[in-house]
């Protein structure tokens, strides 16, 4: 992958910050509906001295889901565990998992979608009945045993909601989809980080990371320590929009907030495909990416900003992808027309 995949390069969490991570309902910006229903739910649970029911997050990677996972358990006051759907390779991980919680604890599964079928078989009767079965011995002599499990609360989150079979679905009690943030929403999560980093940012420079921030809140952290980088520098500490401007050019993030793998996708889509009607395959092959990174990481934040959209017979472009390549690829084109 390359470097300057600033933004869509999500999958990168390690030089996330911890410090930051929200850690009650209050700190978390944005997303009001889904903490107006959590604060209810929460405090319902907490009354009638209940574990909480099993929740689902999904959306885009980097808008909060492990964040409002571990919100839940501190606002619960219960011990979260956390782990993924490829970490449970057998359903005696997960038994071994599900045995050590105590009443009300969380179990945290993150990408959920890629838990093997057996053990997500096993994960039914554990979320319905709080129990679980499993076999033991081997081949004539094998039984099975059933063990009861203390009341437990399943979190789970994934990119992709469609990846998830019907049965786990719908055993989850409550489902949220997370949203890109607005420009304000962003904005307020840039000031938190000035604060938290007790680093001045000017409200100019605010608002330039929250537009090239792609939505997504972990994107703009990452900008803000990048540019932290430049003004301390560069600069006397202080950020400012000239060096905002500065440093986010010189990590080629375009002022429209997409970076070279956006652009790398709807210059091929217009270019290589004459603007579709395109399958998934053939876009992400001209491109070289893997056809799941560009339908989680790079397509979301495009179809909801109006570059593109979904067809039946594959990817189009809009007016809106035409008119930024236009000016920056197809000036002779343009310049024959005049
Ligand atoms: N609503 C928010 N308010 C403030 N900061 C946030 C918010 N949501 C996320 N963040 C910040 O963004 C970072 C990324 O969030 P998080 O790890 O929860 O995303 P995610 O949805 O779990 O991503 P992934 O799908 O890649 O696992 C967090 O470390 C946190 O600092
Ligand atoms: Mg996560």
């Amino acid at each position: 992958m390359k470097d300057e995949r600033i933004l869509t390069n999500l999958a990168l969490k390690e030089d996330e910050d911890k410090v930051l991570r929200p850690q009650t309902l209050g700190e978390y910006v944005g997303q009001n509906d889904i903490k107006e229903m959590l604060d209810i739910y929460i405090k319902a649970a907490k009354k009638r001295n209940e574990a909480i029911d099993h929740i689902l997050f999904y959306g885009p990677p980097g808008l909060g889901k492990t964040t409002l996972a571990q919100i839940v358990a501190n606002e619960m006051n219960v011990s979260i565990k956390i782990t993924s759907g490829p970490a449970i390779e057998r359903s005696g991980d997960l038994a071994a998992i599900l045995t050590s919680l105590e009443p009300g604890d969380i179990l945290f599964i993150d990408e959920i979608h890629r838990l093997p079928r057996v053990v997500e078989e096993v994960l039914y009767a554990a979320m319905e009945d709080y129990v679980i079965d499993i076999l033991i011995g081997k081949d004539s002599q094998t039984r099975s045993i059933r063990i009861d499990l203390p009341p437990f609360t399943l979190i789970g989150a994934t990119t992709r909601f469609g990846s998830l079979s019907a049965p786990l679905r719908e055993r989850f009690g409550v489902v949220f989809k997370l949203n890109f943030y607005t420009e304000e929403d962003l904005s307020n999560i840039a000031r938190r980080t000035s604060r938290v980093y007790e680093t001045k940012i000017s409200e100019a420079a605010v608002h330039e990371l929250a537009k090239r921030s792609r939505g997504t809140p972990r994107i703009v952290n990452r900008l803000f320590r990048r540019v932290r980088d430049f003004a301390e520098i560069i600069g006397d500490g202080t950020i400012n929009k000239e060096i905002t401007e500065h440093a986010l050019s010189k990590l080629g993030i375009s002022s429209s907030g997409l970076d070279e793998a956006d652009l790398e996708y709807l210059k091929a889509l217009i270019e290589k495909f004459n603007g579709g009607p395109v399958g998934i395959e053939n876009i992400s092959a001209t491109i070289s990416e893997d056809p799941v990174t560009v339908e989680d990481v790079y397509e979301p934040f495009l179809l909801q900003e109006g570059y593109i959209k979904r067809t039946p017979r594959g990817r189009v472009a809009l007016e809106k992808a035409y008119q930024l390549l236009g000016i920056k690829y197809y000036k002779g084109l343009f310049d024959n027309e005049g």
